[in-house]
């Protein structure tokens, strides 16, 4: 096992009514920027509640709205802006992943002299910002408690992500009864999302770290456990409930402190959003099977005989390739009973652009758990065509 700092700083209110707890932002000053997306937050009720909290609190609110999925530096500018001008003293994010990193990144450039996309593209000049907090609306991404953020400049077709400790959020509302207004769509997309991180993680070289494998199999089995549930009840409090624990444990770092290596399906993924716009879920569920399929080798067999064996629970007596493939099939078929794409033309995306986004993914991917250069990537991305 790796060394390790272990830091998850964030401090969760999780359950039915917690968003109370927002009284206590005012132990970081009276003037809030509250963030948030296209407007879910109004069609639940959530942002009336919110600003009853804020106002009953004696604190003055400033409103960053309209924040996109695959949120954009134009937002983060404008909120940066009005983090200056206004004085603000916390920055309060309300809604998804798109909300959330948004905030973090306008917390940040609050405190930066400089143009917010500098620290987009180089996550070591992030060295201080604003207190963050969140109001989490829909379980995928995690980031209510760790300390990345992605951020798109269509302009450039870029999409990157970014982060640093101040990133982490001071503290975090998770409420999974708001998210059950979340479409089929982003709920199968969100356990994807939840599953890719688990999965990321899970697939490492480092010998020893069987807590974390042990820990990460469990969060793959309640994905598989409940994401169908969710999908058919979309108001059952369990199935929600865990949902959203497993998203935000996917990603705070319980299951990578010891056991690091650097993501490959990721960055493959974030090229797609940042030339065609997908959902990030969607994404991953084309790639992540196909990814399987490519790195899987008798250097790796091993690794995915035990996911076969302790997540999908195939019998561990039958030959270890066997077992590989049949957990490989298991994902693929998990990912189309939970209605999400299984082909990148599913989601309208052809060969055009496939040799562009492949050489800009493997910038990333060269120390993943199996090394990937440019030309893998391009045959990835050939296989989900
Ligand atoms: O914008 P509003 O109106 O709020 O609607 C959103 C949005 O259209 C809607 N939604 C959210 N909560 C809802 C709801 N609709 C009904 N009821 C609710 N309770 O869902 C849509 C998608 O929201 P978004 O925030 O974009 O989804 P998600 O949470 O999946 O976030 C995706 C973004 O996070 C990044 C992704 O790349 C993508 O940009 N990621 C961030 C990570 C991190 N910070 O650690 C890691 C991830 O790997 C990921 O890359
Ligand atoms: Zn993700």
């Amino acid at each position: 096992m790796q060394n390790f700092d272990y830091s998850i700083p964030t401090k969760v209110y999780f359950g039915k009514g917690q968003v109370e707890k927002l009284s206590l932002l005012s132990q970081f000053g009276s003037r809030v920027l509250l963030c948030y997306g296209g407007g879910s937050i109004k069609k639940t009720g959530l942002y009336d509640t919110v600003l009853q909290i804020l106002k009953q609190n004696q604190m003055s609110v400033f409103e960053l709205s309209g924040i996109d999925p695959n949120p954009r530096i134009e937002s983060v500018r404008q909120g940066a802006q009005m983090c200056r001008e206004h004085n603000i003293d916390v920055v309060l994010a309300v809604g998804g992943g798109s909300v959330i990193d948004c905030a973090k990144v306008v917390a940040a450039a609050a405190k930066y002299e400089g143009d917010a996309w500098d620290l987009v593209v180089d996550g070591s000049k992030i060295q201080d910002a604003l207190p963050i907090a969140t109001v989490l609306t829909l379980a995928a991404t995690g980031s209510e408690m760790d300390q990345f953020a992605v951020i798109s400049d269509m302009t450039l077709n870029e999409k990157l992500g970014t982060g640093g400790e101040c990133l982490k959020p001071a503290m975090s509302v998770l409420d999974p009864t708001y998210t059950y207004t979340v479409s089929k769509k982003m709920t199968a997309a969100g356990v994807a999302d939840t599953m890719s991180h688990t999965i990321e993680t899970y697939f490492h070289n480092e010998p020893g770290g069987y807590v974390q494998c042990r820990f990460a199999e469990g969060l793959l089995r309640t994905c598989i456990e409940y994401g169908p549930i969710a999908l058919e009840q979309p108001d059952n409090y369990e199935a929600r409930a865990n949902l959203m624990w497993a998203s935000s444990m996917a990603i705070n770092n319980i299951i990578r402190y010891g056991v690091f290596v650097p993501w490959g399906v990721h960055p493959m993924e974030h090229e797609l959003s940042a030339f065609y716009d997908i959902t990030h879920g969607d994404g991953l569920a084309i790639l992540t099977p196909f990814w399987m399929e490519y790195v899987l080798s008798e250097k790796t067999v091993q690794k995915f005989y035990e996911y076969g064996v302790n997540v999908w629970g195939i019998d561990k007596n039958l030959d270890k390739m066997e077992v590989a493939r049949e957990a490989i099939a298991q994902t693929k078929a998990f990912f189309a009973k939970m209605g999400l794409p299984k082909t990148l033309s599913d989601v309208g995306i052809g060969e055009e652009k496939l040799e562009i986004m492949a050489q800009k993914a493997a910038t990333k991917t060269a120390g993943c758990f199996v090394p990937l250069n440019a030309q893998d990537v391009l045959n990835i991305y050939k296989m989900a065509l």
